[in-house]
């Protein structure tokens, strides 16, 4: 048993960040959420707001500070992904309207105030999309970079190479830019790239998993996956799909069914054709230093069990 970590979730709804975020709202003994901020990225801001905000309704949990960050990326016009998610980004079960407010402050706000209102190194910053947020925040305040505990995020590949372009992860090709701050930050980072996510996929029978704890959460969450996961399957030709964000929240709570190698990562800002790739040396040839923990392989069952288990609880 881990202590209780305090975070804050940085996401772009997505149903893959819906269940991370309902995985990290059934864990309350480790995590307790300190706020949710929106990030343009799946779908454009607006929707990522709302979608935040059903997700805490689902998960009887109105009382979340949720609040809208940063609408496009630092440099770049926006690219979105309805063609995975559809047009509210959480397409497949019916949606409600949310009753609970956004609040008025600015994303980017938030994350400064909070990290700066807590002790240092209390607060890990969990990211599941475009890294816009993290990285306006590091260049607004430059003195809350020694006082981020950790960064978990979920992005970039390296043998998986790419899964919007042949070369680069959707998130770290949405804001390229944002995402080489992140890196070349001095702030403790660990990444679950597509290796690691690709290896966790949704079977039939693990959706029918999700369906049997007889509730509304595990009715809209297989809803979903059956929805966004077409798309995957269709790609790949298989009959299971990737599950990425909720890696992010399952490291936190169980680290042990993860591992990988402190290695150094970098982000192609320049190329036309390789933008927003993820140079991980892996194999440690390049003699530029550490600066990321990247993720190589998970015990896959491990992590469903936990997923099925904690979704129960909600
Ligand atoms: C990432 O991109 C988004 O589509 C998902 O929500 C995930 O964060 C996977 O490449
Ligand atoms: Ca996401």
């Amino acid at each position: 048993m881990i202590g209780q970590k305090n975070i804050i979730i940085d996401t772009d709804p997505g149903q893959d960040d819906a269940i991370a975020i309902l995985l990290a709202l059934a864990s309350p003994k480790e995590i307790n959420v300190l706020g949710i901020t929106a990030v343009a990225g799946n779908v454009p801001l607006k929707l990522t707001s709302k979608n935040a905000r059903i997700i805490c309704e689902l998960a009887d949990r109105p009382d979340l500070l949720v609040f809208a960050g940063c609408n496009t990326p630092m440099n770049r016009p926006l690219i979105t992904a309805e063609h995975v998610h559809g047009k509210t980004g959480l397409d497949g079960p019916k949606l409600f309207e949310p009753k609970m407010p956004l609040q008025n402050k600015h994303g980017v706000d938030f994350i400064i105030d909070t990290l700066k209102s807590h002790k240092p190194e209390t607060i890990t910053l969990c990211c599941l999309g475009p890294l816009t947020n993290i990285a306006s925040a590091f260049k607004k305040a430059p003195e809350i970079l020694s006082r981020v505990k950790e960064i978990v995020l979920m992005g970039g590949a390296y043998f998986e190479v790419g899964n919007i372009t042949p070369a680069s992860e959707f998130n770290i090709f949405v804001d390229p830019e944002a995402a080489q701050i992140v890196l070349k930050s001095s702030v403790k980072k660990t990444i679950l790239p597509l290796d690691v996510t690709h290896k966790v996929l949704v079977t039939k029978k693990q959706n029918e998993r999700f369906r049997n704890l007889g509730t509304q959460v595990g009715e809209m969450v297989t809803e979903m996956l059956e929805f966004s996961e077409r798309f995957d399957r269709q790609k790949y030709g298989t009959d299971a799909a990737p599950l990425h964000d909720p890696c992010v929240i399952a490291y936190l709570l169980k680290p042990n069914l993860f591992s990988g190698r402190y290695i150094n990562v970098e982000v192609e800002t320049n190329s036309q054709l390789t933008l927003g790739m993820t140079v991980a040396d892996w194999w440690g040839v390049s003699g530029r230093k550490p600066n990321a923990t990247f993720i190589g392989d998970v015990d896959v069952e491990g992590f469903f069990n936990l997923l099925t288990d904690r979704l129960s609880n909600l």
